[in-house]
């Protein structure tokens, strides 16, 4: 007899443990996203609008404006809060404890400070959108980590500084615009074969052009005063005697 039990008492117990764990985790997640969404949204918190997320209801019942699940497992997929005038800050810590977060969209609000570092830990991010917005500093070095992302918009901002480099090691990307901003320095060798959207447009990179492969043309790379070489009509200045050749081709 007790040695029946016994197992089905300590089975009982640790389902019950793991039962719990996994509640307060939901919950732990939950307030996290209740936290990002006061930080991005510091006047409407006070006038308690944050678009239903609360931390009484479920992200995935349906209240939580802009937040979309997938249907299986109900775990937040999509965060969609565009022009919604949201003028706080983008607090990537609390956010990406949702790892399952796969597009995150925010454009055309009024959103400040930097693009955190933190940023990095939504691991399994593939859109990233922050288009029209007043986000400044430079990008955050982690940023080539988020290597499933296809999707970057970051254009029509006040970021400055450079690009960095092996973010073009991030071999799904297919979109990259960061046009309209006060980004410096050279353009990243991306394997321009896999782009279908590029663009850099009015900010302020210099030095040559890395072979576009003819895919993209002058409306790419409008408004740098430093850039030269193909598919601008400016040719780069002959490379010197000293460094190895390169520039136009
Ligand atoms: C955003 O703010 C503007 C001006 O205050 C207002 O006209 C507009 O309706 C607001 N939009 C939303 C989605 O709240
Ligand atoms: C993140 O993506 C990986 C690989 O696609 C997947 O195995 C994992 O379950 C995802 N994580 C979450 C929390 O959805
Ligand atoms: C990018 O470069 C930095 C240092 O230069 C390195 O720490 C990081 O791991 C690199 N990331 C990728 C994706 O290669
Ligand atoms: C643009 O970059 C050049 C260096 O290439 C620098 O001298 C200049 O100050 C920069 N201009 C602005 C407006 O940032
Ligand atoms: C440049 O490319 C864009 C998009 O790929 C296209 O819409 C536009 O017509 C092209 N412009 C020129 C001048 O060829
Ligand atoms: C790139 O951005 C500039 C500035 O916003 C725009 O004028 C141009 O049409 C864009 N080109 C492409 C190919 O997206």
């Amino acid at each position: 007899m007790m040695d029946r039990v016994l197992p089905t008492c300590l089975l009982v117990s640790v389902l019950l443990f793991l039962f719990v764990m996994a509640r307060s985790e939901e919950e732990e997640v939950k307030q996290a996203l209740v936290r990002f969404m006061e930080r991005l949204a510091p006047g409407n918190a006070v006038i308690g609008q944050t678009f239903g997320w609360d931390v009484n209801t479920d992200p995935c019942s349906g209240k939580w404006q802009g937040v979309i699940c997938d249907s299986p497992s109900q775990s937040v997929k999509m965060i969609v809060l565009d022009e919604r005038n949201l003028t706080g800050v983008l607090d990537a810590l609390s956010l990406c404890t949702t790892s399952s977060l796969l597009v995150l969209s925010l454009n055309d609000n009024g959103i400040g400070g930097d693009i955190p570092n933190e940023i990095s830990n939504c691991q399994n991010l593939t859109h990233l959108y922050l288009s029209g917005n007043r986000f400044s500093g430079n990008l955050p070095l982690s940023l080539p980590q988020l290597n499933n992302l296809k999707r970057l918009d970051l254009s029509k901002n006040a970021l400055s500084g450079q690009v960095p480099p092996n973010l073009s090691k991030v071999s799904g990307l297919l979109s990259f615009f960061v046009q309209d901003n006060q980004l410096s320095g050279e353009i990243p060798k991306f394997d321009f074969s896999n782009l279908a959207q590029f663009n850099v447009s009015n900010n302020n990179f210099s030095g040559a052009i890395p072979d576009v492969k003819g895919r993209f043309n002058t409306s790419s790379f409008l408004g740098n005063p430093g850039l030269c070489g193909l598919p601008l009509p400016d040719l780069c200045p002959p490379a010197k005697k000293s460094s190895t050749k390169q520039f136009v081709e």
